[in-house]
């Protein structure tokens, strides 16, 4: 099969190595998938440098958290799944490829009327906003929810997520073009950053109480200057410094204000039966009350390009690979 590989880590996409490989072999429980799409994520540009979670010891590896496809192999002692089904997993590597092995406990069905492109774009983004919203946000119906960078995989999922749970939605990003499709997408309010200061515009927007929750994913100045937009009571919770540091441990507010970080691979590995919530989200996708917004597709092999697509700040939505 056909399969990029990283051999040693780099700052650059030319660590992405397109390559015949063996087809895996599932074992006794586990899946083969034939994978018909792959998400790329903002993470996978950490993994390609060295930067996230896995060491170089591992090498080489298939990047790709997260696929959608059909299985061809189940594994003797798997009994919940079957030949030909159509399904998405996230096993957290090893999307980027024509196979891959899952285990079931990684990998839930693709309802009718939702794509494998589609499919393959949820697990990370939306699983991250609807658990960071509402465990580390406890978000509730009439309050106020700023997000950082809407233009997102994750900002887009917050955006909708939010409405969904009756929030109003502010949120960031860097162009009045991608300002108008958010606030298409859903948000109440768009703040161009590149021509306002955001804090101001939530003070106003706010009649200067600051909102009650804030899904931080930026870091440095952002994450710094979000502190003063939260209202008395309010929850920033930060996802990652993608472009800035972040402070660990968060910082100590004042008023019962509070800050946290949340990270989706450790609340699912403190709580895996919370993959099921997949399965709501699917549906939701299906009955088309949420959009899965797909912002450019290349083939596999075209990753290096998908990458750089991705580290650029064209994109607006997801950015997806497939086989
Ligand atoms: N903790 C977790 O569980 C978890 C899970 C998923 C993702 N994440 C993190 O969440 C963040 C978003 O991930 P994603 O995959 O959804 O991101 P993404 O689709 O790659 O989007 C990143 C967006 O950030 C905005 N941005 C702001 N400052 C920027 C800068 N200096 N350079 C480039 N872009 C900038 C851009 O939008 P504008 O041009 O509109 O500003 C860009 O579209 C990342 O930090 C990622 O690591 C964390």
């Amino acid at each position: 099969m056909k399969a990029i590989r990283i051999h040693q880590f780099g700052p650059t996409e030319e660590a992405l190595q397109y390559e015949d490989v063996p087809t895996p072999e599932p074992g006794p429980s586990e899946l083969l998938i034939k994978i018909e799409a792959a998400s790329l994520n903002r993470a996978d540009i950490g993994l390609r440098k060295g930067t996230y979670r896995i060491s170089s010891d591992a090498l080489p590896i298939i990047p790709g958290r997260e696929f959608a496809g059909v299985i061809t192999k189940v594994g003797t002692g798997v009994t919940e799944f079957n030949m030909g089904q159509r399904v998405v997993a996230y096993p957290s590597l090893g999307g980027y490829a024509d196979y891959a092995v899952a285990k079931p406990s990684e990998v839930r069905p693709v309802p009718d009327g939702v794509t494998a492109v589609q499919a393959a774009a949820l697990p990370t983004v939306f699983l991250t906003a609807w658990f960071g919203l509402l465990e580390d946000g406890r978000l509730k119906a009439g309050e106020w929810l700023l997000v950082q960078a809407g233009s997102s995989g994750v900002g887009n999922a917050a955006i909708q997520i939010g409405k969904h749970l009756g929030a109003k939605i502010i949120t960031t990003s860097g162009s009045e073009e991608k300002c108008q499709r958010l606030r298409q997408l859903g948000a109440d309010v768009t703040i161009d950053v590149s021509q306002n200061d955001f804090v101001p515009e939530v003070m106003r927007v706010t009649e200067n109480r600051g909102v009650d929750v804030i899904l931080e994913m930026i870091g440095g100045e952002v994450y710094d200057k979000s502190l003063k937009a939260l209202a008395p009571g309010g929850r920033l919770f930060s996802i990652g410094g993608a472009f800035g540091a972040i402070p660990d441990p968060p910082p100590t507010l004042t008023e019962g204000r509070r800050a946290s970080r949340f990270s989706i691979t450790n609340h699912l590995k403190a709580k895996p039966q919370d993959f099921r919530q997949l399965d709501v989200i699917l549906k939701l996708v299906q009955e088309r009350k949420f959009q899965v917004v797909i912002g450019k597709t290349f083939p596999l092999a075209e990753t290096r390009a998908a990458q750089r697509y991705l580290e650029g700040r064209e994109h607006f939505g997801k950015v997806m690979l497939t086989m």
